[in-house]
This record gives C-alpha cells, sequence and structure tokens, in this order.
C-alpha cells in the first residue's frame, strides 16, 4: 500500500484534482556522470516537484533492457537498468516522493518485450510452456505472414533462423509482441504487476495497452495512407476481457491510478476504458489532438488550423463529460515541444508556453507536465543524423532513402526538427552550466543550444518566468474546484485566432480566453456569457481585473477570470 497519508488518500479518485509530472529518466538528471540519467539524479530533484507542486510522478521504464527503445524494449521487468542504479535507488526514491506526498505511477509496457527477455529466448527455443509466449507464425522467410506494418515503419514481422519461423512485433524488431490470447502470458504479466504493486506504487501508465489484443488469424490489413493493420490491432476484439480480468486480479484497490495509451482512439471508443461500464482505467492518453494533422503520417505533420484543433478538444471535453475523465498533455517523450509544434518558440517562447499551460490547467481533465515543459524548453536542431538517437526517426531516415522518395538528410530534416521524438528527449535544462547542468560527463544526446538562456536556474530567479507561472496555474487549479469539475463549453469555435470556453460549477463560473497569435487580436465575448462578478484569476500579462464586454489581447496573451471563492 501507498504510504501517503493525506486525507485525499483516502478518497479513490483523488487523480481527478492531481496534476502529473512525467519523468524521462534518461534525460532527467544524471547523478553519477555518466551521461545518462538516474534515479539518484531524480531523487535530488524531488523538492524541486514538490515546489512545483505536483502531486504525481510518472515515471517512464527504468526496468533492466537493452534500450533498443529507450527502456520501451524491457528484458527483466523486476530489476533496474544497471545505469538507472538498482532497487535500492528505486526505493528511496519512492520514500522520497511519499514523503512530500507525491505518488509513483511506474509505466507498464506489455504489448512486447525486450528480444533478450528470458520469456522470448525460451519461446525462440520452443522451451516448455514458452513456446506460445509470443506470435509467432510460419512461412517462407522471404514472405511475412501479413501486410502488417511497424508503428516504427517496414513490415511488423522479423524472421528468426532460430525458430525457423516469422514473430510479430508492431514496434521495432527488438520488441517481440505477447501473445495475450495465452492465458500463461495474462499470469505473468499480472503476477509481475502485483510484484510491483507490493513495492509501494501508486498505479500504472499503461503503454500501447489498446494494441494488445490482435485479431484472430491475424488477417491482412487494408492498405491505406497510414499504418497497415491497425484495424486487426487497435481495439482489438478481446481488449475488454483483458483488462477486465486484469483490473479483477491486480487492480481491486480502486484508488490506483491507470492511465492506458491508447492510440487511436475515438471518444466513444474511450468511454469503454473510462466509462462507468467500462474496463476500469481511469483514464486513457488520447491522440486525436496530436494527430489531427498528421495527413496519413506524422512525417507530415504540421498544417494545422486552431479552429480543428479546438474542434478535437471540445469533442473530447464534452464526451466524456458525464461518463469518464480525460487526462490533458500537449507533449510528452514521443511528442514535439509544445510551445515548438503549438506557440511560438521564438520572440512569443515565454507567453506561448505560459499559454498553453493556461490551456491545459483549465481544461477539464488531469493535466500532465512534461519535464521541462515548465520551464518552456523548445525543439532542438538536429544538424546531422548522428546528432539523432531516437530509433523511430532513423528508421524513417533510412527507408526513405532507401525508397529514394529523398536524396539526403536534408530533405527530412524539417520533419525530424518538428515532429521527431529526440526534440523531447534533450535532457532537462537545470542551469547554465556546461550540459545544461545535467551531467558533468558526455551526454547520451546533445542538449538544446538554448539552454544558457532556457534553465531552471535561471527561471527560479525570474519571478515572470514560465515555471514561476506554472506554480501557480497548480496552485490555483488546486483550489478552485470549477477548474478541475466545472462543465465546459467552447465559445466561438471558428474564431481563427481565439480559443475561447467557460466552465461552469454550479455558481461558480469561469472564462478562459486564449489568443493563439502572434498578433494583437480584439476578442468581442458573446451575449450569452455572463461576465458579472467574473475577476481576473490569472494572466499572462498586464490585464484589468474584471472583464468588459469586448477588449484587445496581445500575442499569446492568456487570461482566466473567475468569480471569487464562496468562504463559508
Ligand atoms: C509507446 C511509448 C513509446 C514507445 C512505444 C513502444 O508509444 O510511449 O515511447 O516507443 O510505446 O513501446
Amino acid at each position: 500500500m501507498s504510504s501517503v497519508e493525506t486525507k485525499e488518500a483516502t478518497d479513490s479518485q483523488w487523480w481527478k484534482e492531481a496534476v502529473v509530472y512525467q519523468i524521462y529518466p534518461k534525460s532527467f538528471n544524471d547523478a553519477d556522470g555518466d551521461g545518462v540519467g538516474d534515479l539518484r539524479g531524480i531523487e535530488r530533484r524531488v523538492d524541486y516537484l514538490d515546489e512545483l507542486g505536483v502531486d504525481a510522478v510518472w515515471l517512464c521504464p527504468v526496468y533492466e533492457s537493452p534500450q533498443a527503445d529507450n527502456g520501451y524494449d524491457i528484458s527483466d521487468y523486476r530489476s533496474i537498468h544497471p545505469a538507472y542504479g538498482d532497487m535500492d535507488d528505486w526505493r528511496r526514491l519512492l520514500d522520497a516522493l511519499h514523503e512530500r506526498d507525491i505518488r509513483l505511477v511506474m509505466d507498464l509496457v506489455v504489448n512486447h518485450t525486450s528480444k533478450e527477455h528470458e520469456w522470448f529466448q525460451r519461446s525462440r527455443r520452443r522451451d516448455g510452456e514458452y513456446e506460445d509466449y509470443y506470435i509467432w507464425r510460419d512461412g517462407s522467410p522471404d514472405e511475412p505472414p501479413n501486410n502488417w506494418e511497424s508503428c516504427f515503419g517496414g513490415p511488423a514481422w522479423t524472421y528468426d533462423d532460430e525458430r525457423e519461423q516469422w514473430y510479430l512485433h508492431l514496434f521495432d524488431e527488438n520488441q517481440p509482441d505477447l501473445n495475450w490470447r495465452n492465458p500463461a502470458v495474462r499470469d505473468s504479466v499480472y503476477e509481475m504487476m502485483e510484484w510491483w504493486l507490493s513495492q509501494g506504487i501508486d498505479g500504472f501508465r499503461m503503454d500501447v495497452i489498446n494494441l494488445i489484443s490482435k485479431a484472430e488469424d491475424l488477417p491482412d490489413g487494408e492498405p491505406g495512407a497510414g499504418q497497415t493493420g491497425t484495424e486487426h490491432f487497435f481495439n482489438g476484439p478481446n481488449i475488454h476481457e483483458y483488462l477486465r480480468e486484469m483490473r479483477d486480479r491486480v487492480l481491486s484497490d480502486d484508488s490506483l491510478l491507470t492511465i492506458g495509451e491508447t492510440p487511436g482512439v475515438g471518444v466513444d471508443d474511450a468511454k469503454e476504458y473510462v466509462g462507468s461500464d467500462g474496463s476500469g482505467l481511469s483514464m486513457v492518453f488520447q491522440f486525436e489532438h496530436v494527430t489531427f494533422d498528421h495527413d496519413g503520417h506524422k512525417w507530415n505533420a504540421g498544417n494545422w488550423s486552431l479552429a480543428e484543433f479546438k474542434e478535437v478538444l471540445s469533442k473530447w471535453q464534452t464526451g466524456l463529460e458525464d461518463d469518464g475523465w480525460n487526462s490533458v498533455y500537449l507533449n510528452n517523450h514521443d511528442q514535439p515541444r509544445m510551445v515548438s509544434r503549438f506557440g511560438d518558440d521564438g520572440d512569443y517562447r515565454r507567453e506561448s508556453a505560459k499559454l498553453l499551460g493556461t490551456l491545459t490547467h483549465t481544461l477539464q481533465g488531469t493535466p500532465f507536465i512534461y519535464q521541462g515543459e515548465e520551464i518552456g524548453m523548445t525543439n532542438a536542431s538536429f544538424a546531422s543524423p548522428d546528432d539523432l538517437r531516437d530509433v523511430e526517426s532513423l528508421n524513417f531516415i533510412e527507408e526513405s532513402l532507401e525508397r529514394s522518395d529523398v536524396q539526403s538528410y536534408e530533405d527530412v530534416r524539417d520533419a525530424i526538427e518538428y515532429v521527431g521524438r529526440d526534440n523531447a528527449r534533450t535532457p532537462m535544462q537545470w542551469s547554465d552550466d556546461p550540459n545544461a547542468g545535467f551531467t558533468e560527463g558526455e551526454p547520451w544526446i546533445q542538449c538544446n543550444s538554448n539552454y544558457e538562456t532556457v534553465n531552471v536556474e535561471r527561471a527560479r530567479a525570474d519571478e515572470d518566468s514560465v515555471l514561476h507561472y506554472y506554480r501557480d496555474l497548480i496552485e490555483l487549479r488546486d483550489e478552485r474546484d470549477v477548474l478541475v469539475y466545472g462543465e465546459f463549453e467552447l465559445l466561438l469555435p471558428d474564431h481563427p485566432a481565439v480559443f475561447a470556453y467557460t466552465r461552469t460549477l454550479g455558481d461558480e463560473r469561469g472564462l478562459v480566453v486564449l489568443n493563439f497569435e502572434s498578433e494583437p487580436v480584439e476578442f468581442v465575448v458573446p451575449a450569452d456569457v455572463a461576465l458579472d462578478g467574473l475577476e481576473l484569476a490569472i494572466a499572462n500579462a498586464d490585464a484589468p481585473t474584471v472583464p468588459s464586454d469586448s477588449f484587445e489581447l496581445g500575442p499569446y496573451e492568456a487570461r482566466v477570470y473567475l468569480t471569487p471563492t464562496q468562504h463559508t
């Protein structure tokens, strides 16, 4: 059981009022100088997290792993990757967080393991009960069993010379998919989850959990613009049976936070995961608002309008209002930095980082902060493919060159620098010391060159920084139920520059107005919005304390007006 003993700890839905901070351990803080972040490094920064005011940490994988996909390829679920430390370090981190009333959510990666996991090694030797732990198929070595494509590009199958069969991998060839149809696989997964729960964790973030069930007989997919085969493994036929079984077997403590990462899930699908008759998850990470401009493929992203963005987010806001709960995020370790994607990482970096933070903390749902977002970290520059580390980007470059779609790295560089995952994985910028204060060694991936100006130390000293603003936002959401539970209503859906909405909870009301442009804009409040009693609660620029019927918003200006708290 968790050792957090706050009043909220007795409330099984504590996570609705919580703010979660995501840590990508490889890039957060390096205590031992080997250039790779580690658990002791994180422990040294728990006071930083406490000062920020977050309630929970989601820790990306720290388990034993050959690191083909930075830990999302696990070779032993019950031990720590040596570069990150060991179980004693992990326990110290857990205690340090719990002492500060910060809960810990671990990453659960059970769609696949690493090829080096003992289960796979035994499976490829057809060793007893492990024979059917993975998805193996016969076939001639030059003809994969079906046309499914991997999420990282190329075929989803690799021929194994040892077993003389194909195995399925929806991600990299080093990440073979587990065979969830086999009850012994499910037993092993549940046992492992039990073991982590017995260590005192507070929940799981479940990696690509809606991909674990594959259509029977693995039929060919319909080739189209995007990845082929997804209709046969996104929300597959037994997904809810498996999740219900998992809930009944290991997740019966309903104060655990469970967040399913669910690419391709729409609002109606989401209800089946998080609704009252659903399979029991607290919330899902949906992808619509980060993929709506993909035009078939993530590398085509970039052509988006605010009206579309608002439409997608509002659909989720109202869609789960009566039944279910949203997670709210604009970036994570798989997405580019939000200020570069949805804001302006040049002249208006500070303003737009604050504006986007205002959005995530005033929408209905649990906000997730990705490390560095709170200081307005931006996408990086990758002058050569040698600067890249991410298997997805490197596969994309290799395949594009092989297919002669492009002549050189320069032809794909814009796409990589716009949506590539390494943008999120450059080291956390702590100070203007060498390597941004992240390591005293050689960092495993280059630092963003702007670390001398964008860093925690500077942000701490500057009252007007993004960091201070985030603290205020977190505090405000903590104090105001209307921001957590209030009904959401979008205003002016077609307005090309302003994202505005109201939140209403009984007598409590809120009005949020955000200018997504680098030009000033005149905002006319729709006539049916009651302005009486509203007062400025937070803003990223000087603003009048009460709203008028119309007002001018500066570039990336954000304002939140609320009715004052009723003290009883
Ligand atoms: C999820 C993770 C991502 C990983 C993939 C395969 O999408 O967030 O980082 O590469 O699953 O595990």
